[in-house]
């Protein structure tokens, strides 16, 4: 018996590291996925194969003493395995469409497909059971997630979300977002840090910035509604200018906002910062040589649009 599932990755498009101090953030699902296919086999073990690694273990190992990037699965196969007494085993193949490592919500759409997948092989269950165990999978990595990834990549859509929850955007904007990967290695818990360091200096500015950023993100809902890409784009490129006064730009991060800002509606660090990617909006008119320039530069870049399905099981 087979099971198969896909989950798509994210962009945060407005509000990281302010989100982490209270403040409204809005995030989208992306056209790139995850797949993952799941397959009960006679043997007790669960195997689990993909182009980052495999992973071999016997049942129920302390999920703690497990030291490889591809736990999540393995915790998701034991606890379903556990619960039940007709398959014995469970092998796992994940394919990725989603660059590592850069902010783009590759581990979080891990789970969701491996958690769709993986419990297709047992019962029915709806997204948000699907859901709730992708982010106990995801705690077995990043032990303090958000769940914003996860319930991103889960229902797909924009999302708006603060620490007190998160709620859907109906509106389906067709913007397409140009990103494009400084190569440069980031860690997010780092980053928040100095970020962290910045507020203690600077008290009365970082309120200011937060409260200002809070008018930003007020102001970007009403946009959704009217979905106007030009107005959007300016908030864009305002809400970068604060990434840059927190600190967590830097010169590539800079030169790369600038190329993107040549033929885009704006461009903005996406995620954590110090490294990883940038977007650029655009829409049909100038995705095509928004890429260019970022080629011409030798930049690694794609263009994607907003997923509205999220999780699919097939
Ligand atoms: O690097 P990412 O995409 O995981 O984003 C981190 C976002 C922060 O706001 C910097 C941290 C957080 O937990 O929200």
């Amino acid at each position: 018996m087979k099971s198969k599932s896909s989950a798509p990755g994210k962009v945060i498009l407005f509000g990281e590291h302010f989100v982490v101090h209270g403040i409204k953030a809005v995030l989208c699902a992306i056209n790139k996925r995850v797949f993952v296919t799941a397959e009960a086999i006679d043997e007790e073990k669960i195997s689990i194969k993909s182009n980052i690694g495999d992973l071999e273990l016997d049942k129920n190992k302390n999920i703690d003493e497990i030291n490889s990037p591809l736990k999540p699965f393995y915790f998701l196969a034991d606890k379903l395995l556990k619960e039940q007494s007709e398959i014995e085993g469970i092998k796992i193949s994940i394919k990725s469409e989603i660059p590592l490592g850069v902010g783009l919500g590759s581990s979080s759409a891990c789970c969701v497909a491996g958690a769709g997948a993986i419990s297709g092989l047992f019962s029915e269950k709806t997204k948000d059971e699907i859901l709730e165990l992708a982010i106990d999978a995801e705690k077995t990595i990043f032990k303090n997630t958000s769940g914003a990834d996860c319930t991103v990549s889960t229902h797909g859509g924009i999302m708006v979300y603060d620490k007190t929850g998160f709620t859907k955007i109906e509106s389906e904007p067709n913007f397409q977002l140009v990103i494009s990967n400084s190569n440069i290695e980031h860690s997010t818990e780092k980053v928040v840090a100095e970020v962290q360091k910045f507020k203690d200096k600077n008290e009365t500015e970082f309120a200011e910035l937060c409260s200002k950023e809070s008018e930003l993100i007020e102001s970007v809902l009403r946009i959704f509604k009217k979905n106007e890409i030009k107005e959007l784009g300016e908030k864009v490129i305002e809400n970068q200018k604060f990434l840059e006064i927190i600190g967590i730009s830097n010169d590539t991060l800079r030169e790369m906002v600038k190329v993107g800002n040549k033929t885009s509606f704006g461009s903005k660090i996406t995620g954590a910062g110090g490294g990883g990617c940038i977007f650029s909006l655009a829409n049909e008119e100038n995705a095509e040589e928004t890429l260019k320039e970022f080629k011409n530069k030798n930049y690694e870049c794609f263009s994607v649009k907003i997923d509205f399905k999220g999780l699919d099981t097939f």
